[in-house]
């Protein structure tokens, strides 16, 4: 147990943090190791997960909205590529490009998404970058004076902190040639829908919530009973997104890296945000990043948006 610990100071530093705060938290960055990546796989072809069917939808019908941010000569950056299923859809419909250049911090996974995408589009070069597009990022120098569209789908802005969300849209906005901005965000809709999107009646995002603790179980010798948690998604009206939670379903007391974790009956700990926009209030964050919209594409029921932005004129 003690050497897991050692290999995990980051995430059992994390995890410490949040666990002995009230109300208690974890970064929703830890469901994301391989298991938790998986799940989320299976969680993006739920019937009640409308936001990836969505938004591969707009892009494939309105891909010609989009021709002329992806003119012949740019560069192509993509944040948070993962497997970068939906910029083939972009790669599809662009002509002669200068790049691709995927960002991930996953270098493994990047690595064999780069080899995909070079047999697909032996046209394109593809740069890939390890990185994380939260903090700064060093993109290719020579590539400093080519133009620039960047790509950020499947709303993750809205798993953001709000300041971490400004900062990264004011960065990108400072990127050399930047000339536009690709950007997919979850929109306001009625609670039953929102709340089933993150409640799934076959229990897979659960078990993606769960899989949370049984990381902490594996990787920093932490001693969770599954059974003794559920999986809860929230509305929060007032700040605009869904939550997820672990409610505890008795008062019991739990070790996580060699420290005491009390939990009493009914408390929880708050392990995603997911916000949801309308197009005003997006509008408002983007402005304070220096960007303006000029398209917002979206489905006819409204569910989802592809916005795109371009630097705000002085
Ligand atoms: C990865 C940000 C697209 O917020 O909808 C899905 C994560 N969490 N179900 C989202 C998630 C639970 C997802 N994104």
């Amino acid at each position: 147990m003690d050497s897991a610990v050692i290999h995990d100071t980051d995430f059992a530093a994390s995890a410490l943090e949040g666990l002995q705060s009230s109300p208690k938290w974890l970064d929703s960055k830890w469901l994301y190791d391989a298991q938790g990546s998986a799940i989320f796989e299976q969680i993006t072809q739920l019937p009640e997960y409308y936001p990836t069917r969505t938004e591969t939808r707009i892009l494939k019908e309105q891909i010609s909205a989009l021709t002329d941010v992806l003119e012949p000569g740019t560069v192509l950056v993509e944040l948070g590529s993962g497997a970068s299923v939906k910029t083939r859809i972009l790669l599809d419909a662009a002509d002669k490009l200068k790049a691709y250049v995927p960002v991930d911090i996953s270098a493994d996974f990047l690595e064999e998404t780069a080899e995909g995408l070079r047999d697909a589009y032996p046209e394109t070069p593809i740069r890939p970058v390890v990185g994380d597009f939260t903090q700064d990022i060093t993109l290719p120098a020579a590539l400093d004076a080519e133009p620039k569209t960047a790509f950020f789908p499947g709303s993750t802005i809205g798993n953001l902190p709000h300041d971490t969300a400004a900062a990264m849209l004011d960065r990108l906005r400072h990127w050399p040639s930047i000339e536009a901005l690709i950007l997919g965000l979850d929109l306001v809709k009625d609670t039953t829908t929102l709340v089933a999107a993150y409640d799934d009646a076959a229990g897979v995002t659960a078990d993606f919530n769960l899989n949370l603790l049984r990381r902490m179980n594996r990787e920093i010798g932490a001693d969770f009973d599954l059974s003794a948690f559920r999986h809860e998604a929230r509305w929060n009206a007032e700040l605009s997104r869904i939550e997820m939670h672990l409610v505890s379903q008795r008062s019991q007391t739990v070790t996580v890296a060699g420290q005491p974790i009390r939990f009493a009956e009914g408390e929880s700990i708050h392990t995603e945000n997911s916000r949801k926009y309308t197009r005003e209030a997006f509008a408002a964050i983007a402005d304070r990043g220096g960007w303006e919209i000029a398209d917002f594409l979206t489905d006819t029921g409204q569910l989802f948006a592809v916005a795109v932005l371009r630097p705000k004129r002085a």
